[in-house]
């Protein structure tokens, strides 16, 4: 078995908040990320798809061809914008590095044609990522953080 990787960057903006949380549990709990008006990052996604080379192509996937589905489904979506509020696909769903991994698998997996998607990773910053395989996990979307996107 083999492992390609590809990897991207993007800069997005967020608030980590819980909508259902009281502003002073909104402070304890998500601290500076909490910030009223948001605050940037510049995250580096590596995406990773394993399988076995074709034997027409040696490839595994054509890294152009995942360079691309990355780019038309999380890219385009979310570089330059601000996560809780421009992004339809994470409309309530708290954005930190973990939430974001989990969508961002949900936006890819179907579309991966070579192998199999294998591994997300996300650097939210130099020291912080997140990685995620593909198990079973809820995203959870708040209303009151739906209603306030929309408003
Ligand atoms: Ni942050």
């Amino acid at each position: 078995m083999l492992y390609v990787t590809r990897r991207a960057t993007f800069s997005a903006a967020h608030r980590l908040y819980n909508p259902t949380f009281s502003d002073q549990r909104n402070e304890e709990v998500f601290d500076k990320c909490n910030n009223p008006r948001g605050h940037g990052h510049n995250y580096t996604l590596e995406v990773t798809v394993r399988g076995l080379p074709d034997p027409a192509t040696g490839y595994v996937i054509d890294l152009k061809r995942l360079a691309r589905i990355i780019d038309e489904r999380i890219l385009s979506e979310v570089d330059h914008r601000h996560l809780n509020y421009d992004v339809e696909f994470l409309r309530g769903v708290i954005p930190t590095a973990e939430n974001l991994a989990v969508a961002f698998w949900q936006r890819i997996a179907p579309h991966i044609d070579g192998g199999q998607l294998h591994a997300l990773r996300l650097y939210e910053s130099e020291n912080n990522f997140v990685d995620y395989r593909g198990e079973p996990v809820e995203l959870v979307r708040h209303a009151a953080a739906e209603q306030e996107a929309s408003a």
